[in-house]
């Protein structure tokens, strides 16, 4: 049984273009054999930044190796999933700040990452693919035409921290844009997502 996890940050929920888009892979991967789908909302988690006590917490717990403990109950849930789909909108070149907190708590050295004796990061969650699905008002590109992406750029770093080897981008842009056909950019969307669906069905029914 392979296990993908959809972490879902569409803030306006059943409104969310995001969340249309997110849905051409999520709902293709329900009922399928050999795959499970968990599904955590960002929105429904309660999550708040670590504060100084979670800090000194977390910190005891690292070292103590109590990774079992409540407070990394989403870590462990992240890091040992197969496939891993984000789905997020772009919010003032990034992402929204909820996703933002509940990244933060994916970074636990000695349970996502640990060191090298060179000090390098070496990854250590499971995952083998992450997809992040996002739609844009506007475009991606160099201002004042366009916004620089610095939602992709850390999702591709976050990656490669954690040793999740394949990073793809499924994104939608121009959606705000007056005179834009926002239901054809997000159809053509849909159509990549389409394809992307069987590429990941392909890869993982079959190991
Ligand atoms: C708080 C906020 C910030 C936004 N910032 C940007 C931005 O920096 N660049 C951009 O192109 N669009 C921006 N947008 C527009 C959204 O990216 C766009 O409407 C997107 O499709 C919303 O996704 P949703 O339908 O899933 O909520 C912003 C929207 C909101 C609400």
């Amino acid at each position: 049984m392979k296990k993908f996890l959809f972490v879902d940050c569409c803030i306006r929920g059943e409104e969310s273009r995001t969340k249309e888009l997110a849905g051409c892979l999520v709902d293709g991967l329900e009922n399928r054999q050999g795959i499970e789908l968990e599904t955590v909302r960002l929105m429904e988690c309660d999550l708040k930044p670590l504060d100084a006590g979670d800090v000194k917490l977390r910190n005891e717990l690292i070292a103590s190796g109590c990774f079992e403990n409540p407070f990394f109950d989403l870590t462990r849930q992240f890091a040992s999933a197969d496939a891993i789909i984000i789905a997020a909108p772009f919010w003032d070149f990034s992402f929204p700040s909820l996703l933002r907190v509940y990244l933060e708590r994916m970074c636990v050295s000695g349970m996502t990452f640990h060191y090298n004796e060179k000090g390098e990061t070496v990854g250590d969650c499971r995952a083998s693919r992450m997809v992040y699905v996002t739609t844009r008002g506007g475009y991606t590109g160099v201002m004042p035409a366009g916004y620089p992406d610095l939602a992709g750029e850390y999702m591709r770093a976050l990656c490669q921290m954690l040793g999740i080897g394949r990073f793809d981008c499924l994104s939608a842009e121009g959606l705000d844009i007056y005179g834009n056909d926002a239901g054809a950019i997000l159809n053509t969307a849909k159509e990549r997502a389409a394809c992307l669906l069987e590429e990941l069905l392909h890869t993982f029914e079959n190991v």
